[in-house]
């Protein structure tokens, strides 16, 4: 039998960090929204655990243990006394490394493929738990749509979502470390206090009601300083975008994606095509918010 998995990337609307914690991570208020590109995660009964990437930017994709959707099938398996033999083959449409969660998309892909390949339908707070276990973003990669994290970002409170949200998102030559941006964080608010991490009613409010103009108005990204910090050329990225007619712009998660909300579709085209023009950025996408989360779309034999 075959598998596959459709599983969305996501912005985040609102990422305020609080201080680091003794273990390392910073408490969050993180507002997810799964936006529609997606990867694609087939897993097939395999001799060894073995992972294959496709696409433009498969050959940034480690191939080995430290891939999440190895570590998601790995980490099933050892619950249920399995060996992890699954040939993992991931269809990336996600930027890579560009805090979107393309490699999270591809862990909570690989669980739900295992788990339905395996036939050891877990049940999803399971699954859930297991997604915490590999990381931070994992757990929202597998339920999508619209939600607030809080701890590191994996307890999750399902939000709603009163329309259709246009984006652009300009993706930037290489990758930002996501440890690296938060180690940047620490550095530039040492010896200040940071307040604890509260979501924004605003915000939330905008997003319920649908109102793209007020979601664009409460866009807020505490670790857009230490990604600009560390690539000051996202400025002038985010500049071209809003000079394009954005309704807003902000770099995504750790970055150095950078998002650009828009009033509609024909808005999002326009802009992704001036942040091209522009030579700010490798490339645009548009994509719509929100998106399912992990959903199998094939089983075959
Ligand atoms: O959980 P994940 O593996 O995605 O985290 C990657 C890194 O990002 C962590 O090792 C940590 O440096 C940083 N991080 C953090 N606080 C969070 C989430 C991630 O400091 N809430």
């Amino acid at each position: 039998m075959t598998v596959t998995v459709r599983v969305p990337a996501k912005v985040n609307v609102q990422l305020a960090v609080g201080g680091a914690r003794p273990d390392g991570f910073h408490d969050l208020a993180n507002v997810f929204l799964a936006v529609g590109l997606y990867d694609e995660v087939t897993v097939t009964p395999s001799d060894s655990l073995r992972v294959t990437c496709s696409g433009p930017d498969a050959a940034q994709v480690p191939l080995d243990r430290t891939n999440l959707a190895a570590r998601a099938a790995i980490a099933l398996a050892a619950r249920h006394g399995l060996s992890p033999d699954v040939h993992i083959h991931i269809a990336k449409d996600i930027p890579v490394a560009g805090g979107m969660a393309g490699g999270s998309a591809d862990g909570a892909g690989a669980l739900l493929a295992c788990d339905t390949l395996w036939g050891t339908r877990s049940p999803a707070d399971e699954l859930l738990e297991i997604c915490a276990g590999l990381g931070s973003d994992v757990p929202f990669s597998l339920v999508g749509g619209a939600a607030l994290g809080t701890g590191r970002g994996e307890n999750l409170t399902p939000l709603d979502v009163g329309g259709t949200f246009h984006w652009v998102f300009a993706v930037a030559d290489g990758g930002l470390s996501t440890p690296a941006v938060y180690g940047e964080f620490d550095r530039l608010t040492a010896g200040t206090e940071v307040p604890p991490p509260v979501a924004s009613a605003v915000l939330l409010d905008a997003l319920r009601t649908g109102d793209a103009t007020a979601l664009a108005g409460a866009l807020a990204n505490d670790l857009q300083p230490a990604a600009l910090s560390l690539r000051p050329s996202l400025a002038a990225t985010l500049a071209a975008g809003t000079d394009a007619g954005a309704l807003a712009g902000l770099v995504s998660g750790s970055g150095p994606t950078t998002a650009f909300l828009t009033k509609d579709a024909e808005a999002a085209e326009s802009v992704a095509a001036a942040l091209v023009a522009s030579g700010t950025c490798r490339t645009a996408r548009v994509a719509q918010s929100p998106a399912a989360g992990a959903t199998v779309t094939g089983a075959v034999g």
